[in-house]
């Protein structure tokens, strides 16, 4: 029997994943809290927890034959190390540009000669939406509450998600630009595909069955 490994994201997604996973009969058995590695209801299918920015990686050098992550986490990646033959419509949110709600970038002025300054987690995905549309910028790597930024003066504007807009409100900040939605894809190893073929394409049909059922 061909066994299968799913790499997980920990935290939202792992818990928006679970009413799917156990639809699709591959719910963790053991303590998802705890283990990093461990078995589901289906005993060909195990379960890697691992962080969000983790899983790309996993997938794409094999070690994992699929994996469950925020698009947002993918854009950043970048490259077509895999397949993403699912939207699993979990996890929903949107990536937008947000700036002070008492900035004059609010109103589309620029009020300095400088490039505009850009905190996010997401600088590839960053410079790309600058990118293209012709401004070069500077790009200012965070690894978190990047809202933080424009309130101390460390950058002009936020490359972040945004869900309910709450954590905007609380600090102060507008969403000036929605540059894209998000929600957690699942993604295949590209050899993957060929080598396990039937015990892949089964998996992928009853989490897209799972899909379509919650969809109703
Ligand atoms: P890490 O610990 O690796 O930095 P993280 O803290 O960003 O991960 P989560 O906050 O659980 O982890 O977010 C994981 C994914 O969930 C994101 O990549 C995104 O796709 C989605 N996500 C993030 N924030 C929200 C939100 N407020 N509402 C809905 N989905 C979100
Ligand atoms: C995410 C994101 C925003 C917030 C948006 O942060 O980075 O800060 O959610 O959600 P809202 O619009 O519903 O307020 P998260 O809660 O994952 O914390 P983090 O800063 O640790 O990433």
């Amino acid at each position: 029997m061909t066994t299968l490994t799913l790499a997980l994201s920990k935290g939202r997604i792992l818990d928006d994943s679970l009413p799917l996973l156990t639809a699709a009969g591959i719910a963790p058995t053991g303590d998802a809290e705890r283990l990093l590695r461990l078995p589901s209801q289906n005993p060909d299918v195990s379960l890697l927890i691992i962080r969000a920015t983790d899983v790309p990686t996993y997938v794409a050098y094999g070690a994992a034959d699929l994996g469950i992550v925020g698009k947002d986490v993918l854009l950043e990646h970048g490259g077509d190390d895999f397949y993403e033959p699912l939207d699993l419509g979990i996890a929903r949110c949107h990536l937008s540009v947000a700036t002070r709600k008492d900035s004059p970038l609010v109103h589309g002025e620029r009020p300095f000669k400088r490039r505009l300054r850009v905190a996010t987690k997401y600088p590839n995905l960053a410079r790309r939406h600058y990118a293209e549309r012709g401004e070069q910028v500077e790009i200012i790597k965070l690894y978190g509450s990047m809202e933080l930024a424009p309130l101390v003066g460390l950058a002009d504007v936020i490359v972040d998600l945004v869900a309910t807009g709450n954590t905007l409100r609380a600090n102060g900040l507008v969403e000036v630009e929605k540059i894209c939605d998000i929600s957690s894809r699942l993604v295949l190893n590209k050899a993957a595909t060929k080598l396990k073929h039937d015990a892949l394409h089964g998996l992928v049909d009853r989490l897209r069955a799972a899909v379509e059922t919650r969809r109703g």
